[in-house]
């Protein structure tokens, strides 16, 4: 059986998703997009694909099979529900939704319709992330005791201006955009621990200053000076777990960074009392140190290069086909948003947000 998908969002991801679900081997049947012209132009390049400017067609359309929604975060949880109850499976991009609450709605649907809806936590599929999963779940790094997530951005606010910037239509900055993907995939490493307590403080300092903004590089274009920014531009935060586990979290999407140490600012880094590792989420390799003779020993894997929006549409395709639960679920993707809404909470607040 080969699944028949539909897109909803023709913009920077969902070009991503066709193509990826495409090379997995799903038929890419229809999109919508509100600006038709960008649903025409991403369906043309797709046998057979319909394209058009309203969602519910898509939704309506008996031969589609499942869903991908790729728009902006404010129409995550609604188109997420509509398509779960016009009885379509659904890959639901990151962030789930802009709140826990929102991600409780979802999950309710979910369970309601026995939809399979899976989060697009997609470094889950990353060679990196396989790989440390593995050495884990081999037991080669003890138990776990602390965890470092870091992923930072000098000068890459996305679209600075636009809907990523604006918080009624993203609910927040880089932690909502890049912290959920390094607090989801180092929650996956360590096992989901309850998290007890996180202390979390946010900064904004270059929406303010948009027009001196230097741009270097950016998901979503250039700049627009005549737009909204009134999210944060970096995170950092402590997240403690039930059982002693902590979690160390920054990210930016701008920040006054030297370069020399910019490799070491993406890092994800997992330590037990019998070794620890760390890796890139972009990195070509795995490193690994444990403890013989008393010392440390640095193994390096080396990993084959993989298409981890490729293995996410392959996954998905295999979990509409046989209904198994996704890698990646909805109740995850609850638990990485409870975490980020602490620490929002926290910095607004100014005082450490005991959860559970
Ligand atoms: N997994 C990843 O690594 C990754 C990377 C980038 C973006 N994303 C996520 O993907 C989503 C989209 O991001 P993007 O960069 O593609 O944004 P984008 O602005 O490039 O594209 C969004 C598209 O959605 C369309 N749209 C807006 N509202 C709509 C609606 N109600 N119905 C139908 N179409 C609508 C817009 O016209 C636009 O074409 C966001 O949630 C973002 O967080 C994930």
């Amino acid at each position: 059986m080969t699944i028949r998908l539909g897109i909803i969002g023709a913009g920077s991801i969902g070009k991503v998703h066709a193509k990826a679900a495409n090379e997995a081997g799903t038929t890419v049947a229809r999109i919508a997009d509100v600006d038709l012209p960008k649903a025409k132009e991403l369906a043309d390049k797709y046998e057979g694909c319909i394209a058009s400017d309203d969602p519910k067609e898509l939704l309506f359309d008996e031969d589609i099979d499942a869903v991908a929604v790729c728009v902006p975060n404010r129409w995550h949880k609604e188109l997420a529900i509509a398509a779960m109850r016009a009885g379509k499976d659904v890959l639901l991009e990151k962030p789930m939704g802009l709140n826990k609450s929102e991600c409780e709605e979802i999950n309710a649907v979910a369970a309601e319709t026995k939809r399979v809806l899976q989060v697009g936590m997609v470094y889950r599929y990353s060679a990196a992330g396989t790989a440390a999963k593995d050495v884990i779940e081999s037991g080669g790094l003890g138990t776990i005791y602390h965890a470092k997530a870091h992923l930072f951005r000098r000068r890459g606010v996305p679209g600075l201006g636009g809907w990523f910037t604006t918080k009624e239509l993203s609910g927040g900055g880089p932690l909502i955009d890049l912290g959920v993907h390094i607090i989801d995939i180092t929650s996956w490493l360590i096992g989901f621990p309850t998290p007890k307590r996180v202390s979390g403080k946010v900064y904004s300092h270059f929406g303010s200053r948009m027009k001196d903004y230097v741009y270097e590089d950016m998901w979503a274009g250039p700049p627009k000076l005549e737009g909204v920014c009134d999210v944060e531009d970096s995170a950092h935060a402590m997240v403690n777990f039930e059982g002693g586990c902590s979690l160390d979290l920054q990210v930016s999407w701008a920040i006054n960074m030297p370069t020399p140490n910019m490799e070491s600012a993406e890092t994800i880094g997992i330590f037990g009392d019998k070794g620890g590792l760390t890796f890139s989420l972009f990195g070509e390799h795995v490193d690994v140190a444990t403890e013989q003779y008393g010392r440390n020993i640095d193994t390096q894997i080396l990993l084959t290069k993989t298409d981890q929006f490729v293995e996410q549409a392959t996954a998905f395709a295999h979990c509409v086909k046989t209904r198994e639960t996704p890698r990646a679920t909805g109740e995850q993707g609850y638990f990485v948003q409870s975490i980020i809404d602490a620490i929002y909470e926290s910095s607004e607040t100014d005082q450490e947000v005991k959860l559970n």
